[in-house]
């Protein structure tokens, strides 16, 4: 049967042997381009395709389905509709699978495969034909994973998140995960609900398919992917399962093949001034800590340094606006409603780079200028009238973290920001499963709990730095205690809780030699975490304790070991950030 779609007038003047885009690029080596084109199309060929579709610019889509993965639960309806917006543009879209991470079905560590998931990104967008990706992520690493391997690649990309899950009630109440995940767990810990309420509200805490519904770390991705300008305008914020999300994917179709046309690549969008915009964004949102592992790490690809302490300087003049849990009231599904964020970055614009460019080709303020009509609403508050008067997080040095440590002062206990306490300290995530909840524990209210060995060589960084009030303060009424450690913890916790410390304790930050007993001191307002032990001890300590590096005899895990940097290098593998430097970010 002659094929229908064969015109060898359309398209092209130049020969499709000698075209280096579309179908025809990157071409298998066998030695003769023209036989490995031919080869080519005769194996899409058999998937039914003409030379008409051929000829169209080739726009891949990651498909990042999985059975183990509800968060990523509308992806067959995302890819149907960014399909439909690439054929309207006139492409051919083309979905692919990559790995998928989603973070409670992720042992160790979804963080462990973060880079993995870069890895497979960065690889199959080199190596297969594709003038443009949509990238389709949504669940906690996989939007870093999906930005990491797009911005090695350079190819002009367009990020689609999943959506936020809609919100559940359970006896009257509005829930949502995760903040209320862990808000019930601590009252059934506690006492003060039973088995039978604590089974009703698992039902009840993610009511449908969708990321977690609060400012954790995947509403905080979705909102910096807006504000680096790598989706399209008021991409962040619909929830999974709206028909708002679903137009949002059509136009990310569209706009990835008009990108393809006009060569707008990714490092035309990821510049410092976006980086400093998404900076802003992740502060005057009450965002994830873990945003600046990633923002990190996404930027060290384009070869841009985070400067800890230009981005506490920016945080002291940046407040927090959006009234989103864990820090506010809402949920996201509230934050859309409210216009989402064009509602933020309108209140932000007086501190944003307004021409920065977006996948659109239109700088950030010209889509701002172009977003509807501002109007009433309670979730994002002016400059003037703020939730709080600086940035979510505050930037921590000290003798006890000299590479920086952070917290989330935003979602801290006021009492607790300047504060001395005695040391607890557990050796590592097992030790601290074990003696948490004994009774016997010398534990006081007042005291510093400290958690070693969770960070990036260690344990892979998991969000255990979300230490449990130990079981009988809890019982006791106990709602927060300081907590220390070289770990991360999810967006949705709330607490006075210190992360990242670094250096780690595995490659010997001196956190590695606290013991109980020891006194530290946390001072927000200073911006210091001090640990009363002289230098004489300290030494004497590391002589009479030497370290023992975290090994592994093969595979992924030794990869990852020899390779991993610190929290303040985005918990990257050294050998994937670029190669040459363009400075730091965001420039103080
Ligand atoms: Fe996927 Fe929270 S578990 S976004």
């Amino acid at each position: 049967m002659a094929d229908p779609g064969k015109d060898r007038s359309v398209g092209h003047d130049v020969h499709p042997e000698e075209r280096r885009d579309g179908i025809s690029k990157g071409l298998t080596n066998y030695g003769d381009r023209g036989f490995s084109l031919f080869l080519r199309k005769a194996f899409i060929k058999g998937a039914g395709y003409t030379d008409r579709a051929l000829e169209r610019p080739v726009i891949g889509i990651t498909n990042t389905g999985s059975a183990y993965n509800p968060c990523h639960g509308n992806m067959p309806q995302l890819i149907e509709a960014v399909k439909r917006g690439i054929m309207l543009a006139g492409g051919l879209p083309m979905d692919f699978p990559t790995i998928s991470v989603h973070e409670s079905f992720s042992q160790p560590t979804s963080m462990y495969l973060r880079n993995l998931m870069s890895m497979d990104t960065e690889e199959m967008l080199r190596a297969q034909p594709m003038d443009a990706v949509v990238l389709i992520g949504g669940c906690d690493k996989t939007v870093p994973a999906q930005l990491m391997g797009a911005a090695s690649v350079g190819l002009p990309a367009v990020q689609l998140v999943t959506g936020s899950m809609l919100t559940g009630s359970h006896r009257g109440e509005r829930v949502g995960a995760c903040t209320d995940c862990r808000r019930y767990w601590g009252r059934f810990r506690a006492g003060e609900i039973d088995a039978e309420e604590v089974a009703d509200v698992n039902d009840q805490l993610v009511a449908s398919v969708g990321t977690c519904s609060v400012a954790g770390t995947a509403s905080t991705m979705a909102c910096i992917a807006e504000a680096l300008g790598m989706t399209v305008p008021g991409g962040a914020s619909p929830p999974a399962v709206t028909a708002d999300r679903i137009r949002v994917a059509e136009r990310s179709g569209q706009v990835a093949v008009e990108m393809a046309r006009r060569g707008l690549t990714i490092d035309r969008i990821l510049t410092a001034e976006a980086f400093e915009n998404a900076m802003r964004v992740l502060l005057a949102m009450g965002g994830s800590t873990n945003g600046i592992v990633h923002l990190a790490a996404i930027a060290g690809r384009m070869g841009y340094q985070l400067d800890l302490r230009a981005l506490d300087a920016m945080s002291r003049n940046t407040p927090v606006l959006l009234d989103l849990k864990p820090s506010g009231d809402h949920y996201m599904e509230d934050f859309h409603a409210a216009g989402g964020m064009a509602t933020l970055l309108h209140e932000l614009r007086p501190l944003l780079h307004l021409d920065a460019l977006t996948v659109t080709g239109r700088t950030l303020g010209e889509e701002l200028d172009a977003a509807g009509p501002r109007f009433p609403q309670h979730v994002v508050r002016s400059l003037d009238n703020p939730i709080y008067p600086q940035g979510g997080i505050a930037v921590l040095h000290g003798n006890l973290a000299p590479g920086g440590a952070i917290i989330k002062q935003s979602a801290a206990d006021a009492r607790l920001m300047e504060h001395e306490g005695r040391a607890v300290v557990f050796e590592n995530a097992e030790d601290l499963a074990r003696r948490i909840d004994d009774p016997e524990l010398d534990v006081q209210a007042d005291d510093v709990l400290v958690l070693k060995n969770i960070g990036p060589k260690a344990a892979a960084m998991p969000e255990a730095g979300y230490l449990p009030i130990p079981r009988k303060l809890a019982a006791a009424g106990v709602k927060d205690m300081l907590r220390i450690s070289d770990g991360r913890m999810s967006g949705t916790a709330f607490g006075t809780i210190v992360l990242h410390v670094t250096p780690e304790a595995a490659v010997g930050g001196p956190l590695a030699w606290v013991r109980t007993g020891d006194r530290i001191r946390l001072s927000v307002s200073e911006r210091r975490l001090e640990w009363q032990v002289s230098e004489e001890e300290l030494k004497a300590r590391q002589a009479a304790e030497p370290l023992v590096p975290p090994r592994a005899e093969r595979g992924y895990k030794q990869l990852f070991l020899t390779t991993v940097t610190q929290a303040d290098q985005g918990v990257d593998f050294d050998f994937l950030m670029a190669t040459e430097s363009r400075g730091a970010v965001p420039r103080s």
